[in-house]
């Protein structure tokens, strides 16, 4: 090869690196109106994650013969792998290229913390991916990609405070910043209680929300729910908007409690740590939980409360890990 030709191959090498963080939602995602395009039956919002985040690498090399997908620096089983595939299956045909890849990530998070992220995940590697194919896309773009791997994920792509509006039709699905992470000194406590994964992952969840009897009136009462805490947001109420996070946390797992199956992802901690959070609050230490579909426990608050928050929480038993976030940018690339 001669020394231009060497020049311009690797130019021309297919690589990228991408940092995503997790989200937490406030008003939840739990539901679709098409399963295949993973368009939500509902608006959600969310905050993006300082400490809990995905550093994905993504090489396309013509001497790959398969593609490759390492976590953590082992490799995947097929069955795991097999839903990362087929996301650079969609960015490589939006690039045209024909290349098998070579998938590396790790997390932010220690390992066995039950913070396994999809969001994270998919938001990281649809960044890394699409550049390294060689696509330029923008935010909005992004954001549509990350949600066809994962949906959650879209709302990884912008920063701080993100609505991810459920659109109708996939061009329209994505999300967008609210408020900037600097906009609100907001702490999410994440209490670790159980860290085995979960027996009913999300997506079989979403498909199984319609069966409760009490889905239609979760989705009836959303717009209105929306519009009042992007109210609160707006204004800094804390009181209020903690009130509305909480109530809708408790709201999903009613969803997921009812439906058919019965998806029951609380563990006695769990509630330990609600009862925790409610005594805080008759103390005058104001703060909100939230859970997602596992077991764990994330206590929203101010700043000014957080350590005092953990403090207690450390006398608690049985708690395995706690991870104190910070309001943060959305996905980039390093
Ligand atoms: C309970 O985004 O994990 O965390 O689209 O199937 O990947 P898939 O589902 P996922 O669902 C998240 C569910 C939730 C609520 C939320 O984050 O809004």
């Amino acid at each position: 090869m001669s020394k231009l030709m060497q020049k311009v191959s690797r130019l021309k090498r297919h690589k990228a690196t991408a940092i995503a963080p997790a989200n937490i939602a406030f008003i939840k995602y739990w539901g679709r109106v098409n399963e295949e395009l993973r368009l939500p039956a509902n608006s959600s919002i969310s905050m993006n994650l300082s400490e809990a985040y995905s550093e994905t690498t993504v090489e396309f090399n013509k001497k790959f013969k398969k593609d490759v997908v390492m976590f953590k620096g082992k490799r995947m089983l097929f069955s795991e792998a097999n839903r990362v595939i087929k996301h650079l299956d969609r960015i490589r045909a939006l690039a045209g290229l024909n290349l098998k890849a070579k998938v590396e990530t790790r997390n932010s998070f220690p390992k066995g913390t039950g913070i396994a992220s999809s969001a994270s995940g998919f938001a990281a590697l649809t960044l890394a991916a699409s550049k390294a194919a060689g696509l330029t896309l923008n935010k909005k773009d992004l954001s549509i990609l990350a949600r066809l791997g994962s949906g959650s994920a879209c709302r990884s792509i912008p920063d701080g405070i993100v609505e991810w509006k459920k659109g109708k039709t996939s061009k329209k699905s994505y999300a967008v910043s609210l408020f900037p992470a600097s906009y609100w000194d907001l702490r999410d406590i994440i209490v670790v209680v159980g860290a085995r994964s979960k027996k009913v992952g999300s997506t079989e969840g979403h498909a199984v929300a319609e069966s409760s009897p009490f889905y239609k009136e979760r989705i009836r009462g959303m717009e209105k729910k929306i519009k009042s805490i992007k109210k609160a947001i707006k204004n800094k109420n804390f009181k209020r908007f903690g009130e509305i996070l909480e109530a809708e946390a408790i709201n999903m797992h009613m969803v997921m409690m009812t439906s058919e199956p019965p998806l029951f992802y609380w563990l006695p901690k769990t509630l330990k740590v609600m009862q925790f959070v409610i005594k805080q609050r008759e103390k005058g230490v104001k703060s909100y939980f939230t859970i997602d579909a596992g077991p764990n426990v994330h206590i929203i608050c101010q700043a000014k409360n957080a350590q005092k928050i953990v403090r207690e929480l450390k006398r608690m038993e049985g708690i395995k890990n706690i991870l104190v976030c910070k309001p943060s940018n959305g996905a980039f690339f390093t």
